[in-house]
């Protein structure tokens, strides 16, 4: 599973996010140790609290699926710019990820930077 198939995956997915109140769709996809893929969404609430990140929505799939290793993270959304987790989505990323989890950000047009978890979460607290 190469960088560009992981983010097509989390572009499909942008389809299904749910976000009446910001309008800003974001799809993600988490590909595991094992090699599985999973799709997540954002998922607004009237509540705006109660919202959960597509990054999250990934993650909590993979970990439902009984998969507990994240070696890459994909996510997509129609901005111009690239699509950065946040601060949140990193500290859980990083509870089944590691410093070498790539984290592949995408913009509208389907380009791509790279970094890994190590960068955009440095010095992260963990038990592991
Ligand atoms: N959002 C994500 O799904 N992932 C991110 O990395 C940033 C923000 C969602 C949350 C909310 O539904 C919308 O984008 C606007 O913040």
């Amino acid at each position: 599973m190469d960088d560009r198939r992981l983010l097509a995956i989390a572009e499909d997915m942008k389809k299904n996010s749910y976000s009446p109140y910001s309008n800003f769709r974001v799809g993600a996809a988490v590909l595991t140790k094992s090699g599985k893929t999973f799709g997540g969404v954002n998922v607004e609430n009237a509540s705006f609290g109660a919202t959960i990140c597509a990054e999250r929505t990934a993650v909590f799939k993979a970990v439902s699926a009984g998969e507990r290793e994240i070696v890459a993270v994909a996510i997509s959304s129609d901005s111009d710019e690239y699509t950065f987790p946040c601060g949140i989505c990193r500290q859980v990323l990083r509870e089944f990820g590691d410093d070498d989890t790539r984290v592949i950000c995408g913009n509208k047009n389907g380009e791509f930077t790279v970094f890994t978890l190590g960068q955009l979460l440095p010095n992260a607290f963990s038990k592991f």
